[in-house]
Order: C-alpha cells, then structure tokens, then sequence
C-alpha cells in the first residue's frame, strides 16, 4: 500500500474538524486580529465550553479565571488560544471514531497523556511554547489511527508481528505497510494544511535529531510509556534517542518533577476533558 492511498476524501480523518480549518484561515490573513480568531471560536459553543475549561485548568497556570474566549486570546495570546483550541476540536471530533478491534479510549488516554507530559517538560526544560507542544501531543500518534480506522485488517497483522517478535510496532507498520505512522501523520496533517512547526515533531517523534521541540515530544512519549498511562498499541517502549535529554534541556531532576506533574495534570485533564477520572492502564 501506499501512504497516499491510506486517506481519501471521503475517509473519516480525510478532513480536519470545520474550526481547525478555519482557525487555520484566520492565522494565515496578515491583518487578521485577536477579535476574528475568538469569533471563529465561538461560533462553536461546546468547543469554547471545553476550550476555556482547559484554559482554565491548573496546569497551564494562567493567571485569574478566564471566562471568555477573547479574553482568553488577549491573556494567553493568539497563537496559544490556537493550539488550545486545536488540540480541544481533534479530541472532540476523533476521539468516538470506530477503531474496530483497536481500543480507542486507551488511545486518547495516551495522547493526552503525552500532550501533557510535553507541556510538563516544556516548561522545566525552558521552551516557550508550551501550548503548541501540547497540540503537537494530541497529534502525534494521530497516522496510526488513521491505520486502524482505513487499513484495520493489515493494522492487526502489525500488531500480531510487533508482539510475536517483541519489536517496535512502528517496525512492524513499516514491514507491513511499508511506511509507518510518522509517514501516515505526515501526509494525514500536510492534507489539512497544518503548518510546517505542528507537522515536524509529529513526524519526527521517534527520531527527534536535534531539534528542540522534535525531542520534547520524543521524551513525552516515552515517559508516558514508562507511566504506562493509556495505550497505542506499542508493546515496548520506543527507542530512546539518548542525546534528547541535552537537547530539550532536561535535567534527571527535572524529569522526575515533569513526571509527577503529569500523572497530576493528566488526571485532571481526563476528567475534564472526558467526564471521567483517569484509570490505570
Ligand atoms: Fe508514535
Ligand atoms: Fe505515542
């Protein structure tokens, strides 16, 4: 198979939620203001429900309660109300798709757990923007749901190869498919026209190389495998690129305040987010 016959335009993931397009219109325009991006927001009531819910929770720590979107443009900033308000509409718009054998809450419980494991590291490692390595979180693992959702029969077989030989799943992908999900993400995410800063660490995060926010979201992962929180369907935990820890900045003890603030912010975030506290995996 190939990569650009996994998503057709008819496909469930083949087009972004309706705001992400838009939102996307709206950061393009040069003279665009603070203005038009909350009225793209809140011409979507449940979203900005939920948007502001997650502005307002602990982690982020903004500053007083925010209980208006165009406040919350003005207090966070356009570019952090996007990638808030991104992350919100794909969880809400993909996470009650079919995914067939393949558990699909486990999957959400996984993104979310690496968007907040990105923010907790992002912010001990000194990288400004949080917000967008949140977003990039939700996404990264978004090309092997388009797998299980558009090619669920040779997805098993992944599957099955990945635990009988005890290899990485994306190993598996890649001999079954012959790309894997970064490929998948990457063509999944250029089709809807993110931009170039939101593509790259989703399609490098199991090779991050030296980038700074390519590594944050490479070690988020993996620390939300070795919390074991939710599930992607990998057995083991992905490679480690040692060099990461230097590049995005983390120290030993760093990593352990990171870890402790995501099992914390996770928990909350699920239950606000989802309706429901967070479970073991
Ligand atoms: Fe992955
Ligand atoms: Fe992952």
């Amino acid at each position: 198979m190939k990569v650009e016959d996994l998503i057709r335009d008819d496909s469930t993931l083949g087009s972004p939620p309706v705001v992400v397009t838009q939102l996307r219109g709206v950061i393009a325009r040069k003279n665009s203001s603070a203005d038009d991006i909350a009225k793209v927001i809140m011409s979507d009531g449940p979203l900005s429900a939920r948007l502001l819910k997650l502005a307002n929770s602990a982690m982020f720590g903004f500053p007083g309660k925010i209980d208006d979107v165009g406040y919350a443009v003005t207090l966070i900033g356009t570019k952090q109300v996007y990638s808030l308000a991104m992350a919100t509409a794909i969880i809400d718009q993909f996470q009650g798709v079919d995914t067939g054998p393949f558990h699909a809450e486990a999957f959400w419980e996984h993104s979310l757990a690496v968007a907040c494991a990105g923010h907790a590291l992002a912010k001990v490692g000194g990288h400004n923007d949080r917000e967008g390595v949140f977003l990039t979180g939700i996404l990264h693992d978004l090309g092997r749901l388009a797998m299980m959702v558009e090619a669920t029969e040779p997805m098993i077989v992944a599957l099955h190869r990945s635990r009988k030989s005890n290899e990485p799943l994306s190993r598996s992908e890649a001999a079954v498919f012959n790309f894997d999900h970064t490929q998948a993400a990457k063509m999944l995410l250029e089709r809807w026209a993110l931009p170039p800063a939101v593509v790259q660490p989703v399609v490098r995060h199991h090779r991050p190389g030296a980038d700074q926010a390519c590594c944050l979201l490479h070690l988020a992962d993996a620390l939300v495998h070795g919390l074991a929180i939710g599930h992607s369907g990998e057995i083991c935990i992905p490679p480690l690129q040692e060099s990461s820890w230097k590049q995005a900045n983390i120290k030993t003890e760093a990593l352990k305040h990171a870890a402790a603030e995501t099992e914390i912010t996770y928990g909350l975030l699920r239950r606000e987010l989802h309706g429901k506290p967070a479970v073991a995996a």
